[in-house]
């Protein structure tokens, strides 16, 4: 058997090692290693300020000072720039859902496949990840800086699902949302695995994304201190408490 690639099951989709990240002399990603298997969900969790997510900018490439090691399928890629992620299937939906005024919901979901090779029927792409969000398909037509904060969301979620990403960088996807959004975008997250999508969550609503993490790190003054089943730390309230309080 071929050990190149994601023939390979061993090889985790995402490994990172040693990964450091710097804001001018401040060191604010020190030292983390972790990995993201293919199909799992994985959660980045911690206190405001711990380096969640510059841990994400840096893999993104949008950290201009940083070392370490970060391997896709395999391949290393963290000095690569930043535009490369996404055409190896990595997409990140930033904590600014970056909704472009004066677009329909339509519009917007049409820019997820901008830049990629080949043609395409946005119709039917845009057909199809509208079934995955039911919220908007009613409202393909409507202005997307129309929508409530949660639809927004959900619309830079499903902007980044057009490309068909196999990995997905999430920060704080729940963050001013109400609460019966959230539990659709939870349940959302479930399917978007179903389907074969590879999630790394960070998350300040801690029992609801241990619910349906795999696995999750804790993450505190940029560093990584605790780890574990998303199971055992749902189940362990004062590693919550220590770590996660907001
Ligand atoms: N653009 C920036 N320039 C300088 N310092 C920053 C910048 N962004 C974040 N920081 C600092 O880096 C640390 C980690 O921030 P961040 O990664 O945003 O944490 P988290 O996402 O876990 O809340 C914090 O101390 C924060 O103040
Ligand atoms: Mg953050």
């Amino acid at each position: 058997m071929s050990t190149w690639g994601n023939t390979d099951m061993t090889v985790p989709l995402l490994q990172i090692d040693g990964l450091n990240a710097w804001y001018d002399r401040s060191h604010v990603v020190q030292d983390l290693s972790f990995h993201v298997n293919a199909g799992e969900i994985v959660t980045l969790m911690g206190r405001n300020g711990a380096g969640k997510t510059t841990t994400l900018r840096a893999l993104m490439g949008l950290v201009a000072k940083r070392r370490g090691q970060a391997r896709f399928d395999g391949r290393e890629f963290l000095a690569e720039p930043a535009h490369t992620r996404f055409h190896k299937g990595i997409a990140y939906v930033p904590e600014e859902r970056r909704i472009v005024p004066g677009l329909t919901v339509r519009e917007n979901l049409q820019l997820g496949i901008l830049g990629q090779p080949g043609k395409h029927d946005l119709t039917a792409i845009v057909d199809q990840i509208a079934d995955t969000f039911p919220r908007l398909k009613e409202r393909l037509d409507q202005e997307g800086a129309s929508l409530s904060g949660g639809e927004q969301q959900m619309l830079a979620i499903a902007r980044a699902m057009v490309a068909k990403p196999r990995l997905i960088l999430l920060d704080e996807p729940s963050e001013g949302i109400m609460p019966l959004l959230v539990h659709e975008m939870f349940g959302l997250f479930g399917r978007m695995k179903a389907e074969g999508t590879t999630l790394l969550l960070v998350e300040q609503n801690v029992e609801l994304a241990l619910r349906i993490s795999d696995r999750a790190y804790i993450i505190d003054q940029g560093r990584i201190v605790h780890t574990g089943t998303g199971e055992a730390l749902l189940a362990d309230r004062e590693i919550q408490e220590r770590y996660c309080a907001v």
